[in-house]
């Protein structure tokens, strides 16, 4: 076999990879697992949706190529959508890529604006088609360890000069995975005029802008003056309609950005099956109907969430948006250690904050993807586990 190249070994194992096996041996063996792991919850997508899917797949020209171009109500669609959700236009045609699925975009884009020398700011923890991304460009990444002290913002006035001027690329998610940071305006205005100054990417990774609780409402880049120089924003149905699996996804940013993205694709894929495209529009048309009851569920599942870990022993904020729990290790418990023991003695699927980079260790993430009751049992067996590991480590 040919020797695999560099790149490719600089990948570290996908944190996820090795879970659905752990998870099948657990459950041959009668355990009552717990999973918290993905975020992929457990509920149903827009009935819509599900019928548009239906209709759609029974028309052969849907079985046909979608091309780069797609379904045209899709962009539609999303067009009309950002303009009523954030204020911002959209061209359906020039400035908008539909992709299959978020993940596919984020980590295409890197191919045209790495390569060896050129800088990308990776957020660690972070959600890992950032460093995929760029370790398969062979772009260098720069890792910054996202931490309380920061609010688990990047502050980039505390990288290096030299750092920022070989910095092509800057990945971006708030509100944040897995974190459940969220970012203040008068920061995201700071970090487009830096990313203007610095002539830097800003790839600004939206997927949990629907997922938010108590009044919050997310923003887009957008909304801030001069981020259509700089940035491209991603968006994805699988969050905010339970459709992780459809894998439906869009970029948004200006006609010369959506260009790149789109032509690197034009060599990778051939566009999303458009009776899902299809689909995506049902959903997006149901955003009123669906997703103020969804994120109801959503935060019913949080709010059981910091309360049934706090009473177990764990310290964590209150979440104001996405689907996570940061919880906070005692110090001397490594992320992964406690997470294999939870998985291994109590059948409980945690994911250690480790597996999203150095900056994670000291916290795991748990994921609201099931019923409040189970979040509760599973919030015991860790408490269970957190006592035992206390006692062997203190
Ligand atoms: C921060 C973040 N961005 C993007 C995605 C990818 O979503 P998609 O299903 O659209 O590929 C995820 C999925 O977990 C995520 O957490």
């Amino acid at each position: 076999m040919p020797q695999l190249v560099g790149r490719f070994r600089t990948l570290p194992e996908y944190p996820l990879a090795t879970i659905p096996q752990r998870k099948r041996e657990l459950i041959a063996r009668g355990v009552d697992v717990i999973d918290l792991g993905a975020g992929d919850a457990d509920l149903a997508p827009p009935p819509k949706a599900v019928e548009a899917l239906v209709n759609a797949a029974q028309k052969p020209a849907m079985s046909r190529y979608g091309f780069g171009l797609g379904l045209v109500a899709y962009r539609e669609a999303i067009s009309a959508w950002m303009t009523k959700r954030f204020g911002v236009r959209f061209d359906p045609f020039t400035e908008i890529v539909p992709l299959i699925g978020s993940k596919e975009g984020i980590a295409h884009l890197a191919f045209a604006y790495l390569e060896p020398g050129r800088i990308a700011i990776i957020p660690e923890p972070g959600y890992n088609a950032y460093q995929g991304g760029a370790l398969l460009a062979s772009g260098e990444p720069y890792r910054y360890a996202l931490r309380p002290r920061t609010d688990f913002l990047v502050d980039l006035d505390e990288i290096p000069s030299e750092t920022l001027h070989r910095t092509r690329v800057l990945y971006l998610n708030y509100p944040n995975n897995p974190t459940a940071a969220v970012a203040p305006r008068d920061y995201l205005e700071h970090v487009v005029a830096r990313c203007r100054e610095l002539d830097i990417l800003l790839v600004y990774d939206n997927a949990y802008s629907e997922l938010a609780f108590d009044g919050y409402v997310p923003p887009s880049i957008f909304e801030i003056d001069g981020a259509r120089d700089v940035a491209i924003e991603f968006h994805s149905l699988s969050k905010t309609y339970n459709m992780t699996g459809w894998r439906c996804g869009w970029a948004a940013a200006s006609p010369e950005i959506c260009s790149v993205l789109t032509k690197v694709k034009s060599f990778t894929d051939t566009g999303q099956f458009m009776a899902v495209q299809a689909a995506g529009v049902a959903a997006i048309e149901s955003y009123d109907a669906f997703v103020p009851g969804n994120v109801a569920t959503f935060k019913a599942r949080r709010d059981a969430a910091v309360d049934a870990f706090r009473a177990a022993g764990f310290s964590c904020d209150v979440p104001r948006a996405t689907m996570y729990l940061w919880i906070a290790l005692p110090d001397g418990i490594p992320s992964a250690l406690f997470a294999d023991r939870l998985l291994d003695d109590e059948g409980v699927v945690v994911m250690p904050g480790s597996g999203f980079g150095v900056g994670g260790e000291g916290f795991f993430r748990i994921s609201f993807i099931v019923a409040p009751e189970r979040i509760a049992e599973a919030a015991n067996r860790a408490g269970r586990v957190l006592a035992s590991m206390g006692v062997e480590v203190g």
